[in-house]
């Protein structure tokens, strides 16, 4: 525990049913001039972005629309946006979709210059400036990349993905209308749910933990152990999905207070170089991290139980195996993988893995037990 707490928020949060609707103020707030709404052709085809578009065409607010945001964006992909927004002279990002639309759009808005590029930005995040407003718009949950100054880009040369971290990419506006995750096919709703499930127990017992981010990682663990199942199986439970929304922001607002720890540094190859959804790569490895860290984190574990769950655990060590069985029982309800070889990866490249996981030192330093590159390796085996 440390006495500085890093607390970063968006400045304004709009929620619940047709929170939408406030995209009208916000234009008026800001004085926009030109919108470029930023979102994935197919999530306008499922009739996403009408809303959004109808408030801007009532204000009289011109808008283009990028709609090729690509899935987990490699960075020069994110260039190639950029050098086209940069043409546009919009004066305000909307961006509704997953963390994917979301972490271009929030790159692109520091990359309204010609003064440092993307790859720039992968060496020295710190130049990075904001030049447009953003107004964020989940439509998974998720990722929570809404509430954090994080983008996350595919680094194809080095097979793996790297997060830009810097405070001009938080957002300035987040809108969590429940109508952007109401139809969610329970494809899309189990990987970015477990990632915030990660996120969660990641923060909750990260080295950098504190008590604003255990506030957050613990409102979010509770939201998320509640509702994940039913919000990826009950399709009419508009209550669960929209818990989720809340599950997916406030695990965003804990990263950014305390951070993620070894499954996600260790996701990130296999995100980068096997193409594993990101929220599948932490799936796949969260029970082997936490059985891993569970002699440096019972205590934290029994905690979260405590909260959590109020099973009749009693010791330390029950409470940390039924923390975990629970958190397993998800990732099985949920029929993700837990080995890459049911994603087609059948001979990883091991020794890459652990490399390449090692590098992420960033994550890796918030992790309670240290991890070597032989305990990488231990655990890259238990996932093939
Ligand atoms: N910036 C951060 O803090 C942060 C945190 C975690 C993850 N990430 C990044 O976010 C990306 C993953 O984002 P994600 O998990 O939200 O998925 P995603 O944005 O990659 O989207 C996955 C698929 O789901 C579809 N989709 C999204 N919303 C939908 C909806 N409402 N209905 C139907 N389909 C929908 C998309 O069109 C896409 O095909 C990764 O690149 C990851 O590294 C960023
Ligand atoms: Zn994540």
């Amino acid at each position: 525990m440390k006495d500085k707490y890093d607390l970063k928020l968006p400045k304004e949060v709009y929620s619940g049913v047709d929170a939408m609707q406030n995209l009208s103020a916000i234009l008026a707030e800001y004085g926009t001039t030109k919108v470029a709404l930023f979102t994935d052709a197919m999530l306008r085809k499922l009739g996403l972005t009408q809303e959004a578009e109808a408030v801007l065409q009532a204000a009289g607010v011109p808008y283009e629309v990028i709609d090729d945001a690509p899935v987990e964006p490699p960075y020069a992909a994110v260039q190639a946006l950029a050098d086209r927004f940069r043409g546009m002279g919009a004066d305000l990002i909307v961006a509704i979709g997953g963390g994917s639309v979301m972490d271009a759009a929030k790159l692109c808005s520091v990359l309204a210059t010609t003064d440092y590029t993307v790859k720039d930005l992968l060496d020295d995040p710190k130049q990075a400036q904001k030049y447009v407003k953003t107004v964020m718009v989940p439509t998974t949950a998720g990722t929570g990349a809404e509430a954090t100054p994080n983008a996350i880009v595919a680094v194809p040369e080095k097979d793996t993905k790297i997060g830009i971290v810097n405070n001009a990419l938080m957002a300035d506006a987040v809108i969590l209308d429940v109508k952007m995750v109401q139809n969610l096919p329970p494809k899309v709703a189990s990987g970015p749910g477990v990632d915030t499930l990660c996120h969660a127990i990641e923060c909750f017992t990260s080295t950098k933990a504190n008590p604003f981010s255990d506030t957050f990682a613990l409102d979010s663990l509770q939201l998320t152990l509640d509702n994940l199942e039913k919000s990826c199986f009950d399709k009419d439970n508009l209550e669960a999905k929209r818990a989720m929304q809340l599950a997916s922001f406030y695990g965003g607002i804990a990263i950014t207070a305390a951070g993620t720890t070894a499954v996600h540094a260790l996701s990130y190859p296999l995100g980068g170089k096997y193409h594993v959804p990101h929220g599948v790569s932490n799936a796949i490895l969260l029970i082997p991290v936490m059985k891993f860290n569970k002699p440096a984190i019972a205590d934290r574990l029994a905690l979260a139980y405590d909260r959590c769950i109020h099973g009749d655990a009693v010791t330390v060590d029950q409470k940390a195996d039924a923390m975990i069985e629970r958190m397993e029982q998800i990732v099985v309800a949920l029929k993700i993988p837990t080995k890459v070889a049911e994603l087609g990866v059948t001979d990883p490249d091991i020794d890459f893995l652990v490399e390449a996981g090692m590098q992420q030192q960033r994550l890796l330093v918030n992790n309670m037990r240290p991890v070597t590159p032989e305990d990488a390796r231990a655990l890259y085996e238990q996932i093939i």
